[in-house]
């Protein structure tokens, strides 16, 4: 009984206490041990009765461990000694990825222009990605974009650009039409520092009534100022897609080199970043949509291209390797 009261009275603070307790009491060395092996001293008449007691306080004890080890163990509630002031633990976060961080701001320029997001399927047929695109079969600007078949079957392909969620559009879509098209595209190249099978694009249509060449060429103006500030310099060259007439690209100043010349600009100081055109009458009636009274403007654009000159990335290839040195470096953008 003296030890039961000792052991009420044993005062036990914290998990480690608990831990004492155990050691004293019930180890290999602990007092239920001693007691057992006094047994052997008990004269036989005894036996019995002091087998008993030690039993009861064996159990005595065992419960009043429990006990201790429930209310210490998991003791996340008893926040009495938990020092609220000391510096938080850091947690890892992820960073986003160049090529999502310069997306969002493009879509975000165009977004607040009035242009919607649409979106459509990798895997496309040839009519959306380019028979509707005024490249009927064997026209030779199909080659300007070498294509992924799916199985060989030249039905099923890897979409090129994603004029063809445009074409998806249209195909449902009454204009006015105000859309802009982001999404992976793939073409059939050789890896290298300024190639690689699959990027990223994104691509706008305006439809309506009265739009004009200058409508394009204000609307991309304002894109790339947002984009890179208003001291950039631009030029439209006059060039050729199937589904635009007339056709230019743009040309922005080189932001890597800042006109010493380099391996990006070719050492012209200019960066091609966009195709554009009047959407071409023969694209508009393929959906049905009335060239006489409806015209539009299309543009097309990789977000590969802009990252590098945004952040100066001289590698195609880094974007995709997963490299943590390089993707840490963006931290914070978001
Ligand atoms: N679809 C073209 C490409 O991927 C870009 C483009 C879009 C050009 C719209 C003109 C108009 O190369």
């Amino acid at each position: 009984d003296s030890y039961k009261q000792e052991i009420e009275a044993s005062s036990v603070l914290n998990a480690e206490e608990v831990e004492a307790f155990r050691i004293k009491y019930l180890g290999t060395k602990g007092l239920v041990k001693a007691i057992m092996g006094e047994m052997k001293n008990v004269p036989n008449e005894q036996k019995k009765q002091a087998g008993q007691l030690l039993n009861e306080f064996k159990v005595f004890v065992e419960t009043k461990f429990e006990g201790l080890k429930a209310q210490f163990e998991n003791n996340d509630s008893d926040a009495s000694h938990i020092d609220f002031s000391l510096p938080g633990d850091a947690v890892a976060v992820g960073t986003r990825h160049p090529l999502s961080i310069v997306r969002n701001r493009i879509v975000s320029i165009f977004k607040r222009l009035g242009f919607a997001i649409a979106e459509g399927p990798d895997i496309e047929d040839d009519w959306h990605n380019f028979g509707a695109m005024n490249l009927p079969e064997d026209h030779p600007a199909r080659d300007m974009q070498d294509t992924f078949y799916i199985n060989q079957n030249p039905s099923w392909l890897l979409r090129t650009h994603t004029s063809s969620v445009q074409a998806r559009v249209m195909e449902n879509q009454k204009p006015p039409i105000r859309v802009i098209c982001p999404g992976r595209v793939y073409r059939n190249e050789t890896i290298s520092a300024r190639a690689h099978c699959f990027f990223h694009q994104v691509e706008g249509l305006y439809i309506g009534e009265n739009v004009s060449f200058a409508d394009l060429k204000q609307t991309l103006y304002f894109f790339v100022q947002e984009m890179f500030g208003k001291d950039i310099k631009v030029r439209f060259r006059p060039s050729y897609f199937p589904f635009t007439e007339p056709s230019a690209e743009m040309d922005i100043s080189c932001l890597i080199c800042e006109g010493e010349g380099c391996n990006v600009c070719k050492h012209t100081g200019w960066v091609e970043i966009l195709g554009s055109g009047m959407v071409h009458p023969k694209v508009l009636e393929n959906f049905g949509i009335d060239s006489n009274k409806y015209t539009g403007f299309a543009f097309g654009m990789g977000v590969e291209r802009i990252t590098q000159l945004k952040y100066r990335v001289n590698d195609l290839r880094l974007y995709s390797q997963n490299d943590i040195r390089f993707l840490q470096q963006f931290t914070g953008a978001v």
